[in-house]
C-alpha cells in the first residue's frame, strides 16, 4: 500500500494534502505516514508469521519517541546503539525485555546503564568489552545477558560507507576471534550467553550477502555445538529509492531464515530500520531562488544536508518530486541544492522537471530513515519539526528547533 501519493494532481500523505499542510507549517518539515509505518511493518509481520521473530526496531533510523511508541504498540523492540537510544526506547514504553544493545565502542557508564534497565541483550564486539562487563557483572552480583556479534566476512555488495561485514572493518567478531572468545565466556561464571548476532550492512537489494551470512552462521554454530537462545539477524533490507522496481525479495530471506531456524529451534530476532520506516516520510522544501547559468539551473531549497545529509555524504538519490503537478516541461539540466556552503550540499541532478518557480513547494521523498536522525545544526541552522499524520488527524511529533533555545544552550 501506499500512503503517500497523488490525488489527482496533488501530493497527499494519507488524507492530507502537502499544499495545505505547508500553510500551516514553515518548511522545510518531516512529515510521516503512520498508515505507511503500520502497513510495512505489517507486511515484514506476515512474511516472517512461520519464525515469529522479535522484531527489534532499529532506533538509529529515527527516534522520535512518538514513532518508537506507536511501533511499541505494534508489539515492537528496539535495537540500541547508546545510552541514548536505550533512554528514547525506554521512555517510548518499550520493554527492556525487548532491547538488544550493540556497537564497538559501549562505554563502561552505557553498559551499566545497561545492565541496569535489565535489557535483554548486550552484543559484544570485542574481547575487551567482554573483560570489561565480566568486571561489572562482579562489582555489582549480577549475572549478565550477552550475545558475541560475529564479523562473517561478507561482502554486503552496497555503498562501502554502509556496509559492515568484512573482516577489515571495525565490527563484531572474526571467525578466529568469536570461537575464542565463545570458549571464555561459556567458562565465565557471570556472562550468560544466549546469543549470536550478526549484522553486514545497510540498504541490502540482493539476497545473496543475506544466503552467505547464514552459511557462516551454520558452519560457526555447528563449530560450537551450542544451543543459543537467540539467533540475531540484524537488519540490513533495503528499500527502493530510485527505481521503484528494485525491490529486496524478503520472501526468499523469510524462507532462509526458517530453514536455519527449524534446524537449531531457536528465537528470531531481527533489526528492520530502513524497511520500516523508509518510504513513509518526506521532507517538505520551499523552492528559495531559481538561479539560472548558461549549462543549468540551479533551484535553491529551503532544506540543505543539515536537514538531510544522505545525498551528500552517501551519493544517495532521493526523487524531488513538486507538491502540485502541472502539464508544463522544462527541459535543462537541473540541480536541486540547498542553502549551505558547501559544493556537496546538492540533493540531485536531473534533465527534465515541469516548470517550477520561487516558493513553491517540492517533496524530498522516502527519507523516514536516517534523515532527521542525522540531521543537524550546521550553520547554525535549527532541525526541522516532524509531523506524523494518521489518517486525517494532524500531530506535530517534534517541534521545529528554536534559534534562540539552540544560542542559550551553547
Ligand atoms: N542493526 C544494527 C546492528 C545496525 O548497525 C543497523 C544499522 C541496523 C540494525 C539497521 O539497519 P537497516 O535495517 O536500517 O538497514 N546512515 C546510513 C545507514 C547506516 C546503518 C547503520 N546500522 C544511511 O543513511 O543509509
Amino acid at each position: 500500500m501506499k500512503f503517500l501519493s497523488y490525488k489527482k494532481k496533488n501530493f497527499f500523505v494519507d488524507k492530507i494534502s502537502i499544499e495545505k499542510l505547508s500553510k500551516k507549517f514553515k518548511t522545510p518539515y518531516y512529515c510521516y505516514s503512520l498508515s505507511q509505518i503500520k502497513s510495512n511493518l505489517n507486511s515484514f509481520k506476515n512474511l516472517f508469521n512461520k519464525t515469529k521473530p522479535l522484531i527489534c526496531f532499529s532506533v538509529k533510523s529515527n527516534s522520535n519517541i512518538k514513532i518508537l511508541n506507536e511501533l511499541k504498540k505494534e508489539g515492537c523492540g528496539a535495537d540500541v546503539v547508546s545510552m541514548g537510544e536505550i533512554s528514547a526506547a525506554l521512555k517510548s514504553g518499550i520493554k527492556p525485555s525487548k532491547i538488544v544493545f550493540s556497537g564497538v565502542g559501549k562505554t563502561e557508564e552505557e553498559l551499566f546503564f545497561a545492565i541496569k534497565k535489565n535489557i535483554l541483550l548486550i552484543n559484544i564486539e570485542s574481547e575487551n568489552e567482554a573483560i570489561l562487563l565480566d568486571k561489572i557483572s562482579k562489582k555489582i552480583s549480577k549475572k549478565i545477558s550477552v550475545g558475541i556479534r560475529l564479523n562473517p566476512n561478507i561482502n554486503s555488495g552496497n555503498i562501502r560507507k554502509i556496509s559492515t561485514g568484512l573482516n577489515e572493518d571495525k565490527f563484531g567478531l572474526t571467525e578466529k576471534n568469536f570461537l575464542s572468545l565463545f570458549k571464555k565466556i561459556t567458562n565465565s561464571k557471570n556472562l550468560i550467553l544466549n546469543c549470536i548476532s550478526v549484522h553486514i550492512g545497510s540498504q541490502i537489494l540482493k539476497i545473496d550477502p543475506f544466503k552467505n551470512t547464514l552459511n557462516v552462521l551454520k558452519k560457526i554454530i555447528n563449530k560450537t555445538n551450542f544451543q543459543f537462545k537467540y539467533i540475531d539477524f540484524g537488519g540490513g533490507v533495503g528499500i527502493p529509492y530510485e527505481n521503484k522496481n528494485n525491490k529486496f525479495n524478503l520472501k526468499k530471506y523469510s524462507a532462509l531464515i526458517e530453514k536455519l531456524t527449524l534446524k537449531h529451534k531457536c528465537k528470531i530476532i531481527l533489526e528492520p530500520g530502513r524497511f520500516i520506516i523508509g518510504n513513509s516520510a518526506t521532507l517538505v522544501t520551499k523552492i528559495t531562488y531559481i538561479k539560472k547559468t548558461k549549462n543549468k539551473d540551479f533551484i535553491i531549497l529551503d532544506a540543505g544536508m543539515n536537514d538531510l545529509i544522505r545525498p551528500a555524504l552517501y551519493d544517495a538519490k532521493h526523487l524531488i518530486v513538486p507538491s502540485k503537478k502541472n502539464n508544463t516541461k522544462y527541459l535543462k539540466n537541473i540541480e536541486f541544492v540547498g542553502p549551505i556552503c558547501e559544493t556537496s550540499d546538492k540533493f540531485l541532478s536531473v534533465k527534465k522537471y515541469q516548470c517550477v518557480k520561487e516558493k513553491d513547494f517540492l517533496l524530498i521523498l522516502d527519507v523516514g530513515a536516517y534523515g532527521m536522525s542525522l540531521a543537524s545544526n550546521y550553520c547554525f541552522r535549527p532541525k526541522p519539526a516532524e509531523i506524523l499524520i494518521n489518517k486525517s488527524n494532524i500531530k506535530v511529533i517534534r517541534k521545529r528547533e528554536n534559534i534562540n533555545k539552540l544560542i542559550i544552550n551553547n
